[in-house]
């Protein structure tokens, strides 16, 4: 059976997000299909910057191992965002929290610049809701409204000019959203180019959104010369806000998915030409992060291996071309 990254060789890099036990649980799986993969939790700042004011690289390292001895690429994700940050440091005075991020970007590429390709710069720096603009962060009340120009100017300065930056976020085909971010990223890149690339996280379900919604994201995206990563796709079974639970998903639901993740993927192939990496949020059905969000304990099965670690129908869709 043909690898996934052996398919996709002409149109983009196929990543997955890995944790320290699915790189053992799923490796095989790994290993045959995934040429990139994304650390679920293990580079995050505050995950690696502890309240003692030391930092434990045990996780990030073995996972770094893990992509180096395979062969693997990774992409580093990420340095600021309002949540999993090391809230600690706000205490301190605007200038040492500069230094301590400056020192963080710099170790960080010193440590894994070898296999890491990328920077997701800032993570979900655009709200939600119509009424504000940037999403409240720590971040923000420490450098002011302008702190995302800011933090990918810091980046762009000390990251050897390989590494490419980008703005990564969610629900970012929702049209209000996706001008947000597109206003953002234009404000950001006026005097410079500091932005490389935009992160279409694309944690989708099997109703929302329909494809032209993504494929016009992916348009607007691509208009402002941005590299495009779809950085942490998942298709779930359930609408958001559905809170029922189902034991197994029936044969019409497992071909609803087939179907799904075999059109997005075609979209995806269709504009190879501006994005050039795929990663799913998750490597096969036995570890997914939706199996406790939006609801605890309710089982989803959104990716392309299951259980079992075994190829699903829209495994087959995806190479299906
Ligand atoms: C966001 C973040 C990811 C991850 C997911 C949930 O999308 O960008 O790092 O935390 O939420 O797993």
């Amino acid at each position: 059976m043909i690898g996934l990254k052996d398919k996709y060789k002409d149109y983009f890099n196929i990543g997955a997000a890995v944790n320290c036990e699915t790189v053992k649980a799923d490796k095989d799986i790994i290993i045959n299909n995934f040429n990139n993969i994304t650390c679920e939790n293990q580079m995050k700042f505050g995950v690696l910057y502890k309240e003692d004011e030391t930092y434990d690289y045990s996780h990030a390292d073995e996972l770094y191992t893990f992509a180096k001895e395979n062969g693997i690429r990774m992409r580093g994700h990420n340095f600021v965002w309002h949540n999993q940050t090391p809230f600690h440091i706000f205490k301190k005075s605007k200038e040492e929290v500069a230094e301590i991020l400056k020192n963080h970007m710099i170790c960080m590429n010193e440590r894994y610049g070898d296999v890491v390709d990328c920077w997701d710069v800032i993570n979900e720096g655009v709200e939600d809701k119509s009424s504000e603009f940037l999403r409240k962060s720590p971040w923000m009340d420490k450098f002011g409204d302008d702190y995302c120009k800011f933090v990918f100017k810091l980046a762009k300065d000390v990251l050897p000019s390989k590494v490419q930056l980008f703005y990564n976020d969610y629900n970012e085909y929702i049209p209000e959203k996706r001008e947000k971010i597109i206003t953002l990223i234009k404000h950001i890149n006026a005097e410079e180019k500091l932005v490389d690339g935009i992160g279409m996280q694309c944690h989708v379900n099997l109703y929302y959104p329909t494809i032209d919604l993504v494929r016009e994201a992916i348009e607007l995206y691509a208009s402002l010369g941005l590299r495009i990563h779809i950085t942490e796709m998942d298709l779930s079974y359930f609408k958001f806000d559905d809170k029922q639970v189902l034991t197994k998903p029936d044969m019409r639901l497992q071909e609803m998915h087939a179907k799904v993740y075999g059109d997005y993927f075609a979209l995806f192939r269709e504009y190879k030409d501006y994005i050039d990496n795929v990663t799913l949020w998750g490597v096969s059905d036995r570890y997914t992060w939706l199996d406790y969000f939006p609801v605890e304990n309710r089982k989803n099965w959104p990716l392309l291996f299951d259980t079992d670690g075994n190829p699903k129908e829209s495994y087959y869709r995806v190479i299906d071309f």
